[in-house]
C-alpha cells in the first residue's frame, strides 16, 4: 500500500495551496482529485479576492466589514486572521507569476465588490480564479508533487481509537479501488452545490468531503447558511460575476425599474448578496420578473470596457442565453452559490477527528458566518490552504502511521459491486437526483417557510429509501460516471438532510437564512454555530450547538445589518 505524510483531497485553490506548503516544510505529500487540477471549480470564481493593498484602506476595516457580512455569527478570531493574512497572500501570489490586471504604473487592480467599505477585490478581469488555479499548478508541477489524478475517495479509514488513518480511492480509469494511508488526510474538496436543482457548480461540486468526514464521526458547522449569488444566469445557473456589479452594472426588473433603492438604499446592487438576492427574488415573486429572472443591465458601461473587464461573462450571456451584453440586459436568478457551512475546524484546519484538517469551501473555520462577502472565498482558500497546509505538515512529523484496517477496501468494494449488481429497472439515480435537487430549491432556497421546512425534512426518509433501489445502466469498469454520480448522490442526500434539519432547527433571519415565520435575527438565543452529526444507529443526521467565538471588540457587537 502507497502511504504519504499527508494525504490531500481535491485540486482546487485551497489543496493545491496547501500541497505547496507541505512541500516548503519537507514532508511528503501527495494529492487525489477527481478531475485534472486545472478542472478544479475554483476555476469558476470569477470576479476577484479580497485584500487591503491600498495604503487608504485597512484590514480592519476588510475584517469589520467580514463580520458584519457574516451577519455577527462568523468566528472573530479566524475572521481576522484571514484579513490580516490577505495582503501577503496576494503578494505572494503576484511574485508567483499570477497575471493579475494592473492599473498605470503596474499596481494590482481593485475593484468595488458587494458589502465592502473600499474598493478591495484584486482581480484579473473576470477569470480570477482561473489565473490563480494556473498559478498554483505550475508551482506543483515544479515541486513534483505526486497527484493521483481522475481517483475519487469513498471513504476516510480510521484506526481503532477513532483518529484517520488514511484513505480509499476510486480509480476513474481503471475502476481499480486502493487504500492509501495517511498520517494526516485534509479535505479540500469544495462545496455541494449540486444539493439544488438551480446553482452556479461544477457537475463534480458533490459535497464529497464533508459527507466523508460526517459518516466517519466529524462534525459539519453552520450546513444551514447556504449562499444564493444574485446573479446566476436564468437558465443554466451559470455565475456572471459581481465584478460586473463592480464596474457599475445595475439590477432592473421587467418594468424597466432599477429596484435596489428600496432595500439597500446606501449600497444598492453593492450590498451582501443575501440582501440583494432577496431584493431580486421579491420583485420576482411579486410579479416584477419575467420568465423567473430579473435583468444585469451593463450597456452603459460600453463595449470597450465590457470587453476589456468582463470578456467571459459577455461570452456566457452570448452562448447560454443569447444575450449580447453590450446590447441587452442579461435575465439572471439568484442561484445556489457557495456554502458557509463545511467541516468545523479551528482556525489552523484542525477538526476534532484526530488526523483530519479542512481548508478552503469543504471547511467551516468559521469566517464566513452566516453570509459570506463575494471575494472572501478566493481568499480563504489561499490563506487557510497556506495556514492548514503547514499546520498540517508540523502535526504529522509529529505522527507514525496508525493502523490501517483492509476491511475499510472491501467495504467500499461490496458497495460498489451491489450498484453494479442491480436488476436494470427502477429507479435511475439522475431522476432522484432531479427529484431532490428539485425539492431543495422549492424548500430551502432564498426564503424558507416552516411549511416548506417541514415538507423538505419529511422527504428525506423517502429518497434515502428510494436510495436502495437505483440502478446503474453503465456495468462496466474504466470509466463508470454512472457509478460515480450513484456514489455522489449518497453524499448529496446526507448534506441535503444537515442544511434542512439545521434550517428546521434555526428559528431567526441570519444571513442567507431567512425564514418567513421569524423574520429578525435572534441574538439572545442563536448567535451560536450548528453543529451536525452523523447517528449510525439511527440512520439520521442528530443536531447540537456551540458558541461563536468573539474577541470582545465592541465595534464586532452585533447591530441591525444595513447597506
Ligand atoms: O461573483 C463572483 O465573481 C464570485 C466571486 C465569489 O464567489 O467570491
Amino acid at each position: 500500500m502507497q502511504s504519504h505524510d499527508l494525504i490531500i483531497i481535491g485540486a482546487g485553490l485551497a489543496g493545491m495551496r496547501a500541497a505547496l506548503e507541505g512541500v516548503k516544510a519537507g514532508i511528503d505529500v501527495a494529492i487525489v482529485t477527481k478531475i485534472h487540477p486545472l478542472r478544479s471549480h475554483s476555476c469558476a470564481a470569477q470576479g476577484g479576492i479580497n485584500a487591503a493593498i491600498d495604503p487608504q484602506d485597512s484590514r480592519d476595516s476588510h475584517a469589520y466589514d467580514t463580520v458584519k457580512g457574516a451577519d455577527y455569527i462568523g468566528d472573530e478570531d479566524a475572521i481576522e486572521l484571514m484579513c490580516q493574512e490577505a495582503p501577503e497572500a496576494i503578494l505572494e501570489m503576484d511574485r508567483m507569476g499570477t497575471p493579475f490586471s494592473r492599473i498605470e504604473g503596474g499596481l494590482i487592480a481593485q475593484r468595488a465588490f458587494g458589502g465592502a467599505s473600499f474598493n478591495r477585490t484584486c482581480y484579473a478581469a473576470d477569470r480570477t480564479g482561473q489565473v490563480l488555479l494556473h498559478t498554483l499548478w505550475e508551482q506543483l508541477v515544479k515541486a513534483g508533487v505526486k497527484v493521483y489524478q481522475e481517483c475519487s475517495v469513498m471513504r476516510l479509514v480510521t484506526d481503532r481509537a477513532g483518529a484517520v488513518s488514511g484513505v480509499v480511492a476510486y480509480d476513474i480509469k481503471t475502476g481499480a479501488l486502493f487504500g492509501l494511508r495517511g498520517k494526516g488526510v485534509l479535505m479540500a474538496t469544495g462545496g455541494y452545490g449540486r444539493v439544488f436543482l438551480s446553482n452556479t457548480n461544477a457537475t463534480t461540486n458533490t459535497g464529497d468531503g464533508m459527507a466523508l468526514a460526517l459518516r466517519a464521526g466529524a462534525p459539519l458547522a453552520d450546513m444551514e447558511f447556504v449562499q444564493f449569488h444574485p446573479t446566476g444566469l436564468r437558465t443554466s445557473g451559470i455565475l456572471v460575476t459581481e465584478g460586473a456589479r463592480g464596474e457599475g452594472g445595475y439590477l432592473i426588473n421587467a418594468l424597466g425599474e432599477r429596484f435596489m433603492g428600496k432595500y439597500a438604499p446606501n449600497k444598492l446592487e453593492l450590498a451582501s448578496r443575501d440582501v440583494v438576492s432577496r431584493a431580486e427574488q421579491t420583485e420576482i415573486i411579486e410579479g416584477r420578473g419575467k420568465n423567473g429572472a430579473i435583468f444585469l443591465d451593463l450597456r452603459h458601461l460600453g463595449a470597450e470596457k465590457i470587453l476589456e473587464r468582463l470578456p467571459q461573462i459577455r461570452q456566457l450571456s452570448l452562448d447560454l442565453e443569447g444575450v449580447d451584453a453590450i446590447h441587452a440586459p442579461i435575465p439572471v436568478r439568484p442561484t445556489a452559490h457557495y456554502s458557509m457551512g463545511g467541516i468545523r475546524t479551528d482556525k489552523l484546519g484542525a477538526s476534532p477527528l484526530p488526523g483530519l484538517y479542512a481548508a478552503g469551501e469543504a471547511a467551516c473555520v468559521s469566517v464566513h458566518g452566516a453570509n459570506r462577502l463575494g471575494g472572501n472565498s478566493l481568499l480563504d482558500t489561499i490563506v487557510f490552504g497556506k495556514i492548514t497546509g503547514a499546520h498540517c505538515a508540523a502535526s504529522v512529523k509529529k505522527e507514525t502511521f496508525r493502523d490501517f484496517d483492509n476491511s475499510a477496501v472491501e467495504a467500499v468494494r461490496a458497495n460498489l459491486a451491489d450498484l453494479k449488481a442491480r436488476p436494470n429497472k427502477g429507479l435511475r439515480p439522475s431522476a432522484l437526483h432531479h427529484r431532490m435537487a428539485g425539492a431543495m430549491n422549492l424548500h430551502c432556497g432564498v426564503f424558507r417557510t416552516p411549511e416548506g421546512l417541514d415538507a423538505g425534512v419529511a422527504e428525506i426518509a423517502g429518497w434515502r429509501d428510494d436510495y436502495t433501489r437505483i440502478h446503474l445502466d453503465d456495468h462496466a469498469d474504466d470509466f463508470n460516471i454512472d457509478l460515480l454520480r450513484a456514489v455522489e448522490l449518497g453524499y448529496l442526500i446526507d448534506l441535503a438532510e444537515c442544511i434542512l434539519r439545521g434550517a428546521q432547527a434555526r428559528p431567526e433571519s441570519r444571513g442567507a437564512h431567512s425564514r418567513t415565520d421569524h423574520p429578525n435575527r435572534d441574538d439572545d438565543n442563536w448567535r451560536k454555530h450548528t453543529l451536525s452529526h452523523w447517528d449510525g444507529s439511527l440512520g439520521a443526521v442528530t443536531l447540537s450547538h456551540e458558541p461563536v467565538r468573539t474577541v470582545g471588540k465592541a465595534e464586532y457587537a452585533p447591530k441591525v445589518r444595513t447597506y
